[in-house]
């Protein structure tokens, strides 16, 4: 297993591309399979969960190709990917591979859809929690699919086809408002998504659905409307770019302090946080070319934040954050409201001399005047990636274990923080 080493210290200068937003890109995949036409998608970030997913594809039948890499002087133009469900081979998802990437369940409501049946794995508990898949049953049963399940499968049927209704969500779920919006694309007459995620991932999928035949009105607000078309079609997407890659870099280099250039970037994708980076001290201004993010010289302040569905502060930069408040003057306080097990990071960060408290879902972050490197293990995408940050800012050395979380959700990381200035370097096992 492949480790990652920092030696903090080093302030952070230079240009950072910022890639295509995974949570985008594996939807607008999944969406493939609504299609016996080609879906082009455009800046796909090259990932493990990518290459993941576009095995748990082919096994579906969708043929895939990648385009090779033309010397275009765009750094952070990411892959071009062709993806062709002529004909849907197999509509089961085998739990081998729903478990190792939880999305790959969101081929149900599409495999409805168009195949008006699927069986797909329950993908299992994960390391930040239970995280049920109840509400993408009910909202999928409300569109007529009879759903029951059996050995570990939920089994889904639509004969004559899925047809359209209300669907009321209790709570926000990004996957399910994915899941469900797939399935109405092709359900006979108008479906409507109250309570639904507008999450931006949300509406960059609806934008691709519309190009490809859908009618989807209202996606990026709660309410989604969508009335029902016989088929869909092939279109071309280009990826928006990931707000949480942003977020992440952006506290990098709030811990390492420095000047970069987060080339893509848009503020829009992330009000809430840029508000949250102000107030902790740092600079940030929108360019046309990105957004710049600096810290000179000043220290960082203790900030309150509690996670919240879009537009609120993401649960996905809690940690990030929280690693970045291990330093700031003052005792921040951190709730996490979204997923119930999402403090993994907290021992690992004690493990660097940082001062946090948890009680239930709030975490107290008592800023320290030093944190000293160490050796760590990443436990999820997110928090493997705090462990990064806080290295940034540790003196000495810090060795992160575990680092396929990270190649999961960043691309390139030693990369785009050594170009500008980090000391960071992948031990390969
Ligand atoms: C997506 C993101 C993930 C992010 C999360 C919240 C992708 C690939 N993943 O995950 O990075 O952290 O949104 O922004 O886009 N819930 C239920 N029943 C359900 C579904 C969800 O109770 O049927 C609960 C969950 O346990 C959680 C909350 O709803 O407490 C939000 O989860 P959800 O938005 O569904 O997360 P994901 O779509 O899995």
């Amino acid at each position: 297993m492949d480790r990652i080493r920092i030696t903090g210290g080093q302030q952070l200068n230079g240009t950072i591309p910022i890639s295509g937003a995974k949570n985008a890109a594996l939807p607008l995949m999944i969406a493939s399979l609504l299609t016996p036409d080609t879906i082009t998608l455009k800046n796909v970030p090259n990932l493990a969960d990518v290459s993941l997913l576009i095995r748990i594809l082919r096994n579906h039948g969708v043929d895939t190709a990648v385009d090779g890499k033309r010397a275009n002087g765009n750094g952070h133009q990411g892959d071009t990917l062709h993806l062709t469900a002529r004909d849907i081979v197999d509509t089961t998802a085998p739990y081998d591979m729903v478990r190792r990437m939880r999305a790959s369940f969101w081929v149900l409501g599409p495999l409805l859809a168009r195949e008006h049946q699927a069986r797909v794995s329950l993908p299992g508990g994960c390391a930040i929690g239970t995280r049920p898949v109840d509400l993408h049953l009910t909202g999928l049963q409300a569109l007529g699919a009879e759903i029951s399940l059996d050995g570990g499968y939920v089994v889904a049927k639509a004969p004559g086809g899925l047809r359209g209704g209300v669907v009321s969500f209790p709570k926000v779920s990004v996957g399910a408002t994915h899941n469900v919006m797939m399935a109405a694309t092709m359900a006979k007459g108008e479906t409507v998504l109250e309570n639904a995620a507008c999450e931006p991932e949300v509406a960059d999928v609806a934008s691709c659905l519309n190009k490809m035949g859908a009618k989807i009105d209202g996606a990026g607000t709660h309410t989604i409307t969508i009335q029902g078309v016989e088929e869909l079609e092939g279109a071309t997407h280009t990826v928006l770019p990931d707000r949480i890659e942003t977020g992440t870099y952006a506290m990098a280099v709030g811990a390492a302090g420095g000047e970069v250039l987060l080339e893509g970037a848009r503020a829009d994708l992330l009000p809430s946080v840029l508000e949250v980076l102000r107030q902790a001290g740092l600079e940030v201004a929108e360019t046309n070319r990105g957004l710049r993010v600096a810290r000179n010289g000043a220290g960082l302040s203790a900030v309150n934040v509690t996670t919240e569905p879009f537009p609120g502060f993401p649960t996905d930069l809690q940690a990030q954050l929280m690693a970045l408040m291990c330093r700031a003057d003052g005792v921040s306080q951190i709730r996490e409201t979204i997923f119930e097990n999402r403090f993994m990071h907290v021992q690992e960060l004690a493990r660097l001399g940082a001062d946090i408290t948890v009680s239930g879902d709030m975490a107290k972050v008592r800023g320290v005047a030093a944190l000293r490197g160490a050796e760590v293990m990443a436990t999820d995408l997110r928090a493997s990636v705090s462990l990064v940050i806080a290295g940034l800012m540790a003196e000495g050395e810090t060795v992160v274990n575990r680092v396929y979380h990270l190649d999961r959700g960043f691309e390139r990381l030693e990369e785009k923080l050594g170009s500008c200035g980090a000391r960071i370097e992948r031990l390969s096992s």
